[in-house]
Protein backbone atom coordinates (compact mmCIF):
# COMPACT_ATOMS: atom_id res chain seq x y z
CA UNK A 1 0.00 0.00 0.00
CA UNK A 2 1.28 3.58 -0.92
CA UNK A 3 0.30 5.07 2.06
CA UNK A 4 1.50 8.94 1.27
CA UNK A 5 -0.92 8.66 -1.46
CA UNK A 6 -3.49 6.97 0.77
CA UNK A 7 -2.90 10.67 3.05
CA UNK A 8 -3.31 12.49 0.28
CA UNK A 9 -6.48 10.40 -0.93
CA UNK A 10 -7.97 10.91 2.56
CA UNK A 11 -7.50 14.38 3.34
CA UNK A 12 -8.90 15.28 -0.41
CA UNK A 13 -11.99 12.80 0.74
CA UNK A 14 -12.91 14.81 3.92
CA UNK A 15 -12.17 18.19 2.30
CA UNK A 16 -14.92 17.01 -0.45
CA UNK A 17 -17.30 15.82 1.63
CA UNK A 18 -17.18 18.64 4.60
CA UNK A 19 -17.19 21.43 2.13
CA UNK A 20 -17.60 24.37 3.90
CA UNK A 21 -18.70 22.94 6.69
CA UNK A 22 -17.72 22.42 10.34
CA UNK A 23 -16.49 19.00 11.94
CA UNK A 24 -15.77 17.88 15.34
CA UNK A 25 -14.18 14.64 16.40
CA UNK A 26 -12.94 13.24 19.69
CA UNK A 27 -9.28 12.32 20.70
CA UNK A 28 -8.70 9.51 23.31
CA UNK A 29 -4.85 9.89 22.58
CA UNK A 30 -4.31 6.10 21.08
CA UNK A 31 -3.10 5.50 17.36
CA UNK A 32 -6.56 5.28 15.79
CA UNK A 33 -8.09 8.84 17.00
CA UNK A 34 -5.22 10.51 16.74
CA UNK A 35 -4.60 9.84 12.73
CA UNK A 36 -8.22 10.82 12.23
CA UNK A 37 -7.17 14.37 14.29
CA UNK A 38 -3.95 14.09 12.16
CA UNK A 39 -5.76 13.88 8.89
CA UNK A 40 -8.92 15.97 9.95
CA UNK A 41 -6.85 19.42 10.68
CA UNK A 42 -4.47 18.52 7.71
CA UNK A 43 -7.66 18.92 5.39
CA UNK A 44 -9.54 21.34 7.12
CA UNK A 45 -7.53 22.98 9.72
CA UNK A 46 -9.57 25.24 12.31
CA UNK A 47 -12.88 23.58 10.54
CA UNK A 48 -11.97 20.76 12.86
CA UNK A 49 -13.13 21.00 16.67
CA UNK A 50 -11.06 18.22 18.49
CA UNK A 51 -12.40 17.71 22.01
CA UNK A 52 -10.98 14.99 24.57
CA UNK A 53 -13.70 13.99 26.32
CA UNK A 54 -12.68 13.02 30.06
CA UNK A 55 -15.11 10.01 30.92
CA UNK A 56 -13.63 9.63 34.38
CA UNK A 57 -12.42 6.59 33.10
CA UNK A 58 -9.05 7.67 31.64
CA UNK A 59 -5.55 6.19 33.19
CA UNK A 60 -3.71 8.43 35.40
CA UNK A 61 -2.87 12.24 33.82
CA UNK A 62 -3.76 10.87 30.69
CA UNK A 63 -6.39 13.85 29.40
CA UNK A 64 -3.93 16.46 30.39
CA UNK A 65 -0.93 14.51 28.64
CA UNK A 66 -2.93 13.76 25.47
CA UNK A 67 -3.75 17.61 25.30
CA UNK A 68 -0.64 18.14 25.51
CA UNK A 69 1.25 15.66 22.94
CA UNK A 70 -1.36 17.56 20.34
CA UNK A 71 -0.30 20.97 21.21
CA UNK A 72 3.21 20.43 20.59
CA UNK A 73 2.09 19.41 17.13
CA UNK A 74 0.07 22.75 16.88
CA UNK A 75 -3.10 20.97 17.47
CA UNK A 76 -5.44 22.73 19.69
CA UNK A 77 -7.90 20.13 21.79
CA UNK A 78 -10.69 20.91 23.96
CA UNK A 79 -10.77 19.42 27.26
CA UNK A 80 -14.58 18.57 28.20
CA UNK A 81 -14.88 16.94 31.76
CA UNK A 82 -17.55 14.89 31.70
CA UNK A 83 -16.88 12.67 34.38
CA UNK A 84 -20.38 12.91 36.54
CA UNK A 85 -22.34 12.16 33.62
CA UNK A 86 -20.69 8.69 32.33
CA UNK A 87 -20.02 7.73 36.19
CA UNK A 88 -23.77 8.68 36.39
CA UNK A 89 -24.85 6.23 33.27
CA UNK A 90 -22.78 3.69 35.07
CA UNK A 91 -24.46 3.93 38.26
CA UNK A 92 -25.69 0.21 39.52
CA UNK A 93 -24.24 -1.34 36.19
CA UNK A 94 -22.79 -4.60 36.24
CA UNK A 95 -23.31 -6.32 33.18
CA UNK A 96 -20.21 -5.90 30.38
CA UNK A 97 -22.88 -5.06 27.76
CA UNK A 98 -25.08 -2.70 29.39
CA UNK A 99 -21.78 -0.77 30.73
CA UNK A 100 -20.24 -0.66 27.10
CA UNK A 101 -24.00 0.86 26.54
CA UNK A 102 -24.15 3.00 28.97
CA UNK A 103 -20.79 4.64 27.73
CA UNK A 104 -21.59 4.55 24.30
CA UNK A 105 -25.05 6.54 24.66
CA UNK A 106 -23.65 9.03 27.22
CA UNK A 107 -20.88 9.73 24.87
CA UNK A 108 -22.65 9.92 21.39
CA UNK A 109 -26.20 11.32 22.59
CA UNK A 110 -25.29 13.46 25.81
CA UNK A 111 -21.89 14.80 25.50
CA UNK A 112 -21.16 14.54 22.23
CA UNK A 113 -25.08 15.42 20.89
CA UNK A 114 -24.09 18.75 23.09
CA UNK A 115 -21.48 19.75 21.91
CA UNK A 116 -22.23 19.26 18.18
CA UNK A 117 -25.45 21.17 18.50
CA UNK A 118 -23.32 23.95 20.34
CA UNK A 119 -20.77 23.88 17.43
CA UNK A 120 -23.45 23.06 14.83
CA UNK A 121 -21.03 20.39 13.24
CA UNK A 122 -23.04 18.69 11.21
CA UNK A 123 -19.82 16.14 10.81
CA UNK A 124 -18.30 13.96 13.49
CA UNK A 125 -14.83 12.20 12.20
CA UNK A 126 -14.33 8.99 13.93
CA UNK A 127 -11.32 6.35 14.23
CA UNK A 128 -13.35 3.06 13.29
CA UNK A 129 -10.98 0.59 12.22
CA UNK A 130 -11.39 -2.71 10.02
CA UNK A 131 -10.92 -4.54 13.35
CA UNK A 132 -13.66 -3.18 14.86
CA UNK A 133 -16.28 -4.15 12.67
CA UNK A 134 -14.98 -7.56 12.19
CA UNK A 135 -15.49 -8.02 15.68
CA UNK A 136 -18.51 -7.16 15.88
CA UNK A 137 -20.05 -8.25 13.15
CA UNK A 138 -19.16 -11.96 14.15
CA UNK A 139 -20.63 -10.94 17.15
CA UNK A 140 -17.47 -11.35 19.30
CA UNK A 141 -18.20 -7.84 21.22
CA UNK A 142 -19.64 -4.73 20.70
CA UNK A 143 -16.59 -2.17 19.80
CA UNK A 144 -17.88 1.02 21.25
CA UNK A 145 -17.48 2.75 18.02
CA UNK A 146 -19.25 0.28 15.28
CA UNK A 147 -22.30 2.41 14.79
CA UNK A 148 -23.65 1.99 11.18
CA UNK A 149 -22.59 -1.67 11.62
CA UNK A 150 -25.32 -2.00 13.95
CA UNK A 151 -28.39 -0.55 11.81
CA UNK A 152 -27.52 2.74 13.67
CA UNK A 153 -28.84 5.86 11.47
CA UNK A 154 -26.61 8.67 13.56
CA UNK A 155 -27.84 11.36 10.87
CA UNK A 156 -31.95 10.53 12.39
CA UNK A 157 -31.02 9.69 15.65
CA UNK A 158 -27.85 12.04 17.07
CA UNK A 159 -27.77 14.56 14.37
CA UNK A 160 -24.96 14.25 12.44
CA UNK A 161 -23.24 12.04 9.76
CA UNK A 162 -20.14 9.83 11.00
CA UNK A 163 -17.13 10.19 8.50
CA UNK A 164 -14.54 7.35 8.83
CA UNK A 165 -11.16 8.00 7.01
CA UNK A 166 -9.34 4.79 8.16
CA UNK A 167 -12.44 2.19 8.19
CA UNK A 168 -10.28 0.21 5.58
CA UNK A 169 -7.05 -0.25 7.80
CA UNK A 170 -6.07 -2.61 10.54
CA UNK A 171 -4.02 -1.52 13.31
CA UNK A 172 -0.81 -2.28 11.60
CA UNK A 173 -1.16 0.00 9.04
CA UNK A 174 -2.73 2.64 11.07
CA UNK A 175 0.83 2.92 12.91
CA UNK A 176 2.65 3.07 9.85
CA UNK A 177 0.35 6.34 8.89
CA UNK A 178 0.37 7.64 11.73
CA UNK A 179 4.27 7.44 11.36
CA UNK A 180 4.14 8.89 8.21
CA UNK A 181 2.22 11.38 9.19
CA UNK A 182 5.00 12.72 11.85
CA UNK A 183 3.24 12.19 14.63
CA UNK A 184 5.39 10.70 17.89
CA UNK A 185 6.68 7.95 18.30
CA UNK A 186 4.55 8.07 21.46
CA UNK A 187 1.53 7.45 19.56
CA UNK A 188 2.36 5.25 16.87
CA UNK A 189 4.14 2.69 19.27
CA UNK A 190 1.34 3.13 21.88
CA UNK A 191 -0.19 -0.16 22.71
CA UNK A 192 -4.24 -0.35 22.16
CA UNK A 193 -6.44 0.86 25.09
CA UNK A 194 -9.83 0.08 25.09
CA UNK A 195 -12.97 2.36 23.95
CA UNK A 196 -14.11 1.82 27.24
CA UNK A 197 -11.46 2.48 28.97
CA UNK A 198 -10.42 1.43 32.52
CA UNK A 199 -14.40 0.61 32.40
CA UNK A 200 -13.41 -2.20 30.78
CA UNK A 201 -11.11 -3.55 33.53
CA UNK A 202 -13.49 -2.87 36.26
CA UNK A 203 -15.43 -6.54 36.57
CA UNK A 204 -19.14 -5.54 38.03
CA UNK A 205 -20.13 -1.99 38.77
CA UNK A 206 -17.74 0.63 38.30
CA UNK A 207 -17.81 3.38 40.70
CA UNK A 208 -15.51 6.36 41.52
CA UNK A 209 -13.42 4.75 44.13
CA UNK A 210 -13.37 1.40 41.89
CA UNK A 211 -11.96 3.23 38.76
CA UNK A 212 -9.64 4.92 40.57
CA UNK A 213 -8.21 1.63 42.59
CA UNK A 214 -7.95 0.46 38.90
CA UNK A 215 -6.09 3.62 37.90
CA UNK A 216 -3.46 3.22 40.63
CA UNK A 217 -3.13 -0.74 39.58
CA UNK A 218 -2.50 0.37 35.98
CA UNK A 219 -0.08 2.68 36.82
CA UNK A 220 2.08 -0.13 38.82
CA UNK A 221 1.75 -2.96 36.07
CA UNK A 222 1.98 -0.26 33.55
CA UNK A 223 5.58 0.88 34.46
CA UNK A 224 6.89 -2.73 35.58
CA UNK A 225 6.05 -4.33 32.54
CA UNK A 226 6.98 -1.20 29.75
CA UNK A 227 10.36 -1.90 31.72
CA UNK A 228 9.90 -5.90 32.13
CA UNK A 229 7.63 -7.27 28.70
CA UNK A 230 8.97 -5.14 25.95
CA UNK A 231 7.84 -7.50 23.55
CA UNK A 232 3.84 -7.71 24.73
CA UNK A 233 1.11 -6.51 22.66
CA UNK A 234 -1.08 -5.44 26.07
CA UNK A 235 -0.42 -5.43 29.72
CA UNK A 236 -2.76 -4.41 32.30
CA UNK A 237 -4.75 -4.39 35.71
CA UNK A 238 -8.19 -6.04 36.14
CA UNK A 239 -10.18 -5.18 38.94
CA UNK A 240 -12.48 -8.35 40.15
CA UNK A 241 -15.80 -7.40 41.91
CA UNK A 242 -15.48 -9.96 45.16
CA UNK A 243 -13.69 -9.48 48.09
CA UNK A 244 -11.31 -11.94 49.75
CA UNK A 245 -10.05 -12.94 53.06
CA UNK A 246 -6.45 -11.65 53.71
CA UNK A 247 -3.93 -11.29 56.36
CA UNK A 248 -1.98 -7.99 57.24
CA UNK A 249 -0.39 -6.92 60.58
CA UNK A 250 -0.95 -10.17 62.00
CA UNK A 251 -5.14 -8.80 61.36
CA UNK A 252 -7.70 -10.59 59.13
CA UNK A 253 -8.14 -8.05 56.20
CA UNK A 254 -10.47 -8.28 53.65
CA UNK A 255 -9.79 -6.62 50.72
CA UNK A 256 -9.72 -6.58 46.65
CA UNK A 257 -7.84 -8.93 44.35
CA UNK A 258 -6.26 -7.24 41.39
CA UNK A 259 -6.14 -9.42 38.10
CA UNK A 260 -2.93 -9.02 35.73
CA UNK A 261 -2.99 -9.93 31.95
CA UNK A 262 -0.35 -9.57 29.87
CA UNK A 263 -0.47 -10.83 25.84
CA UNK A 264 1.81 -11.92 23.45
CA UNK A 265 -0.21 -11.15 20.01
CA UNK A 266 0.36 -9.92 17.03
CA UNK A 267 -3.37 -7.99 16.35
CA UNK A 268 -5.83 -8.95 19.31
CA UNK A 269 -7.56 -11.78 17.36
CA UNK A 270 -5.46 -14.17 19.26
CA UNK A 271 -2.94 -13.81 22.32
CA UNK A 272 -1.81 -16.12 24.60
CA UNK A 273 0.00 -14.50 27.92
CA UNK A 274 3.51 -13.65 28.12
CA UNK A 275 5.95 -15.95 29.96
CA UNK A 276 6.87 -13.24 32.75
CA UNK A 277 9.84 -14.09 34.61
CA UNK A 278 8.86 -15.40 38.13
CA UNK A 279 10.86 -11.90 39.54
CA UNK A 280 8.28 -9.93 37.71
CA UNK A 281 5.34 -11.43 39.12
CA UNK A 282 6.13 -11.56 42.45
CA UNK A 283 7.22 -7.67 42.26
CA UNK A 284 3.99 -6.45 40.58
CA UNK A 285 2.25 -8.72 43.62
CA UNK A 286 4.49 -7.14 46.08
CA UNK A 287 3.84 -3.31 44.47
CA UNK A 288 -0.34 -3.73 43.80
CA UNK A 289 -0.78 -5.14 47.70
CA UNK A 290 1.49 -2.53 49.38
CA UNK A 291 1.01 0.58 47.41
CA UNK A 292 -2.87 0.49 45.97
CA UNK A 293 -5.08 0.23 49.26
CA UNK A 294 -7.03 -2.58 50.12
CA UNK A 295 -5.71 -5.13 47.52
CA UNK A 296 -4.85 -8.20 49.18
CA UNK A 297 -4.81 -10.52 46.27
CA UNK A 298 -2.98 -10.93 43.25
CA UNK A 299 -3.47 -13.17 40.16
CA UNK A 300 -1.78 -13.38 36.56
CA UNK A 301 -4.33 -14.52 33.85
CA UNK A 302 -2.58 -17.88 31.81
CA UNK A 303 -5.55 -18.60 29.67
CA UNK A 304 -4.95 -17.85 25.79
CA UNK A 305 -7.46 -16.10 23.48
CA UNK A 306 -10.24 -17.87 22.90
CA UNK A 307 -11.03 -18.61 25.05
CA UNK A 308 -10.47 -15.36 26.95
CA UNK A 309 -10.25 -12.27 25.48
CA UNK A 310 -8.12 -9.78 25.68
CA UNK A 311 -9.68 -7.44 28.20
CA UNK A 312 -12.48 -8.66 30.92
CA UNK A 313 -15.26 -6.88 30.19
P1 LIG B 1 -10.91 -8.15 23.25
O1 LIG B 1 -11.13 -7.88 24.71
O2 LIG B 1 -12.16 -8.05 22.44
O3 LIG B 1 -9.96 -6.97 22.76
O4 LIG B 1 -10.15 -9.43 23.00
C1 LIG B 1 -9.35 -6.92 21.49
C2 LIG B 1 -8.60 -5.61 21.40
O5 LIG B 1 -9.52 -4.52 21.30
C3 LIG B 1 -9.42 -3.66 22.43
N1 LIG B 1 -10.79 -3.36 22.81
C4 LIG B 1 -11.45 -2.27 22.38
N2 LIG B 1 -11.06 -1.24 21.63
N3 LIG B 1 -13.21 -0.29 21.81
C5 LIG B 1 -11.95 -0.24 21.33
O6 LIG B 1 -11.61 0.72 20.65
C6 LIG B 1 -13.68 -1.31 22.59
O7 LIG B 1 -14.83 -1.30 22.98
C7 LIG B 1 -12.74 -2.34 22.88
N4 LIG B 1 -12.84 -3.47 23.59
C8 LIG B 1 -11.63 -4.09 23.52
C9 LIG B 1 -8.64 -4.44 23.47
O8 LIG B 1 -7.93 -3.58 24.35
C10 LIG B 1 -7.76 -5.30 22.62
O9 LIG B 1 -6.59 -4.62 22.20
Amino acid sequence: MDYAKFVDQQIASLRETVGSGLAINALSGGVDSSVVTALGHRALGDRLKTVFIDNALMREGEPQRVVQTFAAMGIPVELVDARDEFLAALRGLTDPEDKRNAITGTFYSKVFGRLVRQTGARFLLHGTILTDIEETVAGIKRQHNVLAQLGINTEEQFGYTVLEPIIQLRKPAVRIVAKAMGLPPEIFKRPPFPGPALAARVIGEVTPERAELVRKATVIVEAELKRNAKGAFQYFAILHPDKVTGLRNGKRDYGWQIEVRCWDSKDARIGSPTKLPWSVLMKLSKRLTTEVPGVVSVTYNIATKPPSTIEAV
